[in-house]
């Protein structure tokens, strides 16, 4: 859970934690944007994600909360393809100009994932993240508009 959502949950994950955080999306001045995705050929519901604009106003925003819950639906290029819909709300519906992630170092297809879809590194420096006892080096990413629009005919095709 730490490699998915960070701090933002404790373990084990409880029904009234996820209402918490579902009601703070939905305040009326809360930024966040949260975002599931539905099987269309079952209905079910089978991903998540978040998009959260900056509260600085100043056309960034960073994604969280990434996951696709059934671990046998991985791999299969799901992920990206949820990633690409909301970098689509993201640059061309809310007008943003670059999109962050924090993604954990000992996560590779994450990292994969997002770099399939042009999101590179930011250097400098590796946070880690503390989460009970444990320690989870994080590592920053981001995308800007310019490289999604170059990316994003290879991304929808794929
Ligand atoms: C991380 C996660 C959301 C990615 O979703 P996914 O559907 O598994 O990922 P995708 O299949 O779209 O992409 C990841 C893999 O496909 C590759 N890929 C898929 N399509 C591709 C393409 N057209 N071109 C290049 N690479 C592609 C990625 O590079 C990566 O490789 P891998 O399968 O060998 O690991 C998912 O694995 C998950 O929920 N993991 C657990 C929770 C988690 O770690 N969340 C991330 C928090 S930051």
């Amino acid at each position: 859970m730490a490699l998915w959502a960070g701090g933002t949950f404790r373990w084990p994950l409880s029904g009234a934690e996820l209402h918490e955080y579902l009601d703070r999306s939905r305040r009326p001045d809360s930024p966040m944007r949260v975002y599931r995705v539905v099987s269309a050929e079952t209905g079910d519901w089978i991903g998540h994600l978040d998009l959260c604009p900056s509260v600085r106003n100043d056309g960034s925003g960073q994604i969280g909360r990434v996951l696709i819950g059934d671990p046998r639906l991985r791999g299969r290029g799901i992920g990206r393809r949820m990633m690409a819909q909301v970098l689509d709300v993201a640059f061309f519906e809310l007008g943003l100009w670059r999109v962050e992630l924090h993604v954990a170092k000992a996560n590779p297809r994450a990292r994969r994932c997002y770099r399939s879809l042009g999101f590179r590194r930011v250097r400098g420096m590796t946070l880690e993240r503390m989460v009970g006892e444990a320690k989870y080096p994080t590592i920053r990413m981001a995308l800007d508009r310019e490289t999604w629009q170059k990316r994003r005919p290879q991304v929808v095709t794929s």
